[in-house]
Formats: structure tokens, sequence, C-alpha cells
């Protein structure tokens, strides 16, 4: 039997190659090994106020990035969390065994709330328990996440031990999955914080979406190190080193080859070589999402079948979730 994967990401719009080289070549590499699920987590996403026009294309876009990369739904099942109602009946439920201190405790509510102060909603407050349920719904052995959502994995194993300490083995407890590709990309502008799409500035990453001209440039303006050697070292040329990171996700290079091919070369060559390898690498990917948001009817196939899958694992877990806790008829 292989060992059950989760995940879920946000149907935010923008994928850049962070998310590209740190998860989600590992999601397509897993399909492999694993039984994986992969879910767009919509209802995580309405935790902050979204626009339904551009919410229901962002949903869209994020489905077909994912096919575009390599997830295949012959392998895996993927689906929108929404499509099965069963993520939020045991996220209430599991409300009941958590407790108001545990989420308040959260460093990523504590920092989203601090940016919303009065507009922080309850959602936001609960968006770990959504999490969780997603997970212990399908009884995931694995769960690959990034830095970012390690707090938020140790409350799922926290409060599925707890609810097991009640109701013997009644979820898998879950581990961190720390992928073998698992790069961690920092921003252009800034290589002391994580990419991120919700940096203050859009130098910041390299969507998937940004076109040839935009990754250039991006690559271009990229802040470097004080030195001029393209030579990898974290802690003294933390710029220079994530650069080096990203050329090598993408030419499939080590970085030895790398910094051999550019010895006695500049920063500026360096760059300059960087933004083609990532136009070039990134344009049959675009051209494939783009194709694919033409065929609705083709998208919307894929995922009501996803969806039937994913409910037929949890229908019954949901049943049997609901008798063991006495609830119902
Ligand atoms: N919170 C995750 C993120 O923002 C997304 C997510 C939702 C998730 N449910 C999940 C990740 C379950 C792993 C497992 O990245």
């Amino acid at each position: 039997m292989k060992k059950r994967v989760f995940s879920g990401i946000q149907p935010t719009g923008i994928v850049h190659i962070g998310n590209y080289i740190g998860a989600l070549k590992n999601w397509v590499a897993m399909q492999d090994t694993h039984d994986c699920v992969y879910c767009v987590v919509d209802l995580h996403a309405i935790t902050v106020p979204q626009d339904p026009v551009a919410f229901h294309e962002n949903i869209l876009r994020t489905v077909a990035t994912l096919l575009a990369v390599g997830i295949d739904p012959k392998k895996s099942i993927l689906f929108i969390q929404s499509d099965v109602p069963e993520h939020s009946e045991l996220a209430w439920i599991l409300n009941c065994f958590v407790y108001f201190g545990e989420l308040s405790r959260m460093t990523q509510f504590k920092d989203k709330s601090a940016v919303r102060g009065q507009g922080t909603s309850v959602g936001l407050f609960d968006y770990p328990i959504l999490m969780a349920a997603d997970i212990l719904l399908y009884g995931a052995h694995e769960v690959p996440v990034g830095e970012d959502q390690k707090q938020h994995l140790e409350l799922t194993r926290e409060v599925a031990r707890r609810v097991n300490s009640k109701f013997p083995n009644l979820f898998v407890v879950p581990d961190a999955y720390i992928g073998k590709m698992g790069a961690r990309v920092m921003g252009l502008d800034d290589p002391s914080v994580k990419m991120s799409k919700t940096a203050s500035s859009d130098s910041n990453y390299i969507s998937l979406a940004d076109t040839p001209d935009q990754i250039r440039n991006k690559f271009k303006r990229a802040v470097t190190d004080s030195d001029t050697a393209v030579r990898y070292d974290e802690d003294k040329k933390p710029a220079v080193s994530n650069l080096l990171t990203i050329y090598s996700a993408f030419s499939g290079q080590p970085v030895d080859a790398i910094e051999k091919d550019f010895t006695g070369k500049g920063y500026g060559d360096f760059k300059k070589a960087l933004g083609e390898l990532v136009v070039e690498k990134l344009q049959p990917l675009q051209k494939r999402i783009a194709d694919l948001l033409k065929e609705k009817q083709e998208l919307d196939a894929i995922l009501a079948e996803g969806a039937q899958k994913a409910r037929d694992l949890a229908a019954p877990r949901m049943k049997e979730i609901r008798r063991r806790l006495g609830l119902g008829r």
C-alpha cells in the first residue's frame, strides 16, 4: 500500500517560481510513489475578502496551472475544496476540540490579524482548523508543507492525538514531508525573506504568468552581493546563492557546474543567462495554462471527476466520525 499524501494550494491567482520549485515539483514527483490527493482550497481563500468574478477565474487558473506543471488526474485526485462539503463539516467538529488560546498563538494569524485589525474575520482565526480537517478527512500519512505551514501541521497533529485519546484510532497522525527538491526560493529584491506573492513589490517574485520581458527585467533588477563572483555562499552571498538555486532548479545542473560555467564572468552575464533560461522553460508551461483555460468544459469534467473521487473517500470517513462521536440518528 502506498502512503497517502494530502496537500492544498490557495487559489490566489499568482503562482510564482518559488511555489513551482519549492512545492509543485514535489507534488508532481510524489505521484509515482504516493497515493496523492491535491486540493485547491477555495474555502481557505475566503478568510479574506474576494471579488467573486476574479476569485472564480483564479480558481480555474490555479487548476490549469497544476495540470500544466504535471499533476495528472489519472494518477492523483485533483479537486476543489468546496466541492466536498465534508471539509466544512469536519472543521466544525474539530473546532470543538481546539482551544481559543491555541489558535491565538498561531504566528500566521498574529501576522495577518495585525494587518487587518478590526477587519479580521473569524474565518482567518479558524483557518488552521479547516486545514486540519482537509488533512484528517483523508487519513493522510504525509503532508508536504513549506516552512510557513509547519506550525499549522503541528496543530493538526496535536488535534489528531487529542481526539484519538478520547476516540482511539479515529485519525491518522500525519507527518510533515520534506521534499527532495525542496529548494527554498527567496525574494529577488530581498534575499532575507521568502519569495512571496504578498510582497510589497512585484519585483520580489517571478510569476508563472509573467511575460518574457517582465521575467528578463526582474532578473536584471534582482539584488546581488558586494563582490563580483558567481559563487554559492548562503551566509556571505545570499542574493547570488538564491539566483544559483533558481538556475539549478530550472536547468537541472548542479550548482558547482554552474559556478564553473560563470567563472570570470560577472553578475550581469549571469543574470542575463538566468533570465533567458527561465523564459525558455516557462514558455511551454504558459502556453499549456492558456490552452487549458480555453477548454472550460474539459476542466470542468476533470474537476467533477476529482470531486467525485474525493467524496467517495470523504463521505464514509465522515459517517464513521459522526458514528464514533454519537452524532445524529
Ligand atoms: N494553508 C496552506 C497554504 O497556505 C494551504 C493548505 C490548505 C494546505 N489546506 C492544506 C496545505 C492541507 C497542506 C495540507 O499554503
